[in-house]
């Protein structure tokens, strides 16, 4: 496979998510503090480039649309795993394995538990397997319009990387991760953009590319295919067993409405995860605590409530598309759940700070090529039909 596009290479800083002048007003907390160093840090802490998580605010009667979390709460099985007895028992460490966890998810995926591996969200998971991987000669490939902690973890490892532009329509082209390699990582459906790709267009690039680990972050899958067993039709595990250098990463902090809890986990060949399991090891035996192990195992076997909780957000999303395109937004296909708009009648940075003054809150990147498009989590339909509203007034106004 060749690429006509020249990418060089970088290990330069590069811009996690930023919030542009106009909304300065509302920086994180860690953000404004971020600058300031200090003479006891090791030197190379100066230079790190922390991502910047979206806001938390505690805000009565906000409409919190900007981190893509669930509206809908966790399955009632969570509350009843999380018992008095498990309470009494957190005087003992976790298991350091997560059997039953690992088991939970094996079952669901169909596949082996020796295929798992489970972290403290999928951001832990994901450093780990950035670390485990991508510490290469040659650099990590990634979309350069895509999840913002990649930089952020390739500049603490000290990880060259390329960023691939995205196609014209904002899609991935894997046509262009053809060059040599030391990793490819991208997300499906890529975020913030929300556009998905079939599993065949990964499965004909894996045939290509069998030297390097490809890791498919996967946090978003759940929302993409219809009926039953959400997100076992899409997802890449299917691939795992006739590509050994496939790992695919997912969440329970969007689909199974756990985002608080911090669960993640990876899916891949028994050597890929022997592999992380050692970086693990050498970092923190026990990144799974014991009430997140239970209430985990309990919202991946409550799959009832978790295909009709993604049923819901899938209507709403189709919704609030008709909706904003109908007052004149460009919404990119979305697979997620969250939609990328683009406002046509105002600037997104401005029409970002009035929503705020109409108590909703929706996410804004001061970057180039998007820095035109407000991300937008899809809650219930009653914070959809507000934003809707909220909407309409401004363009009234
Ligand atoms: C593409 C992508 N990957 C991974 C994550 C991390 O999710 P968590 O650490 O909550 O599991 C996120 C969170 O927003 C994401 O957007």
């Amino acid at each position: 496979m060749s690429t006509s596009k020249n990418l060089k290479p970088s290990t330069a800083n590069v811009t996690a998510e930023s919030v542009s002048t106009s909304a300065q007003a509302i920086l994180p907390d860690n953000e404004a503090a971020s600058t300031s160093q200090s003479k006891y840090w090791s030197d190379f802490v100066g230079r790190l480039d922390p991502y910047v998580p979206g806001e938390q605010p505690t805000i009565a009667n906000l409409v919190k649309l900007n981190t893509n979390e669930n509206p809908y709460p966790p399955s009632p099985k969570v509350m009843e795993a999380m018992s008095q007895d498990q309470v009494d028992l957190l005087r003992l460490y976790p298991d350091p394995n997560s059997k039953s966890l690992k088991n939970a998810i094996a079952d669901y995926y169909s596949v082996e538990q020796e295929n798992v591996f489970v972290g403290n969200g999928s951001d832990e998971v994901l450093a780990l397997a950035f670390m485990t991987f991508f510490k290469q000669s040659k650099p990590l490939f990634f979309p350069d319009i895509s999840y913002s902690f990649y930089p952020v973890y390739c500049n603490l490892y000290d990880i060259q990387s390329v960023q691939v532009p995205l196609a014209g329509d904002f899609t991935i082209d894997l046509d262009d991760y053809g060059q040599e390699n030391g990793g490819i990582i991208f997300p499906n459906p890529n975020a913030p953009t929300g556009i998905g790709m079939e599993l065949d267009t990964i499965e004909d690039f894996l045939k290509t590319n069998t030297e390097t680990v490809v890791i498919v972050d996967e946090a978003y899958i759940d929302f993409m295919a219809a009926g039953n067993a959400r997100g076992t039709n899409s997802s890449a595990i299917a691939l795992i067993d006739r590509y050994p250098n496939v790992l695919v990463v997912q969440t329970l902090s969007k689909s199974r409405s756990l985002a608080g809890l911090r669960v993640g986990f990876a899916v891949g060949s028994e050597e890929l995860i022997r592999g992380i399991d050692r970086v693990k090891n050498s970092f923190n035996s026990y990144p799974l605590d014991r009430v997140a192990e239970v209430a985990a195992v309990a919202a991946i076997q409550d799959t009832a409530y978790f295909d009709s909780c993604c049923q819901k957000i899938i209507e709403t999303r189709e919704w609030t598309v008709a909706q904003l395109t109908g007052l004149g937004f460009d919404v990119l296909p979305s697979s997620a759940n969250f939609i990328f708009a683009k406002p046509t009648k105002s600037d997104a940075a401005t029409l970002f700070a009035r929503l705020r003054e109409h108590n909703i809150l929706v996410r804004f990147f001061a970057k180039p090529r998007i820095d035109q498009f407000l991300r937008i989590s899809i809650g219930t339909k009653e914070e959809m039909c507000a934003l809707v509203e909220a909407l309409k007034l401004i363009n009234d106004e």
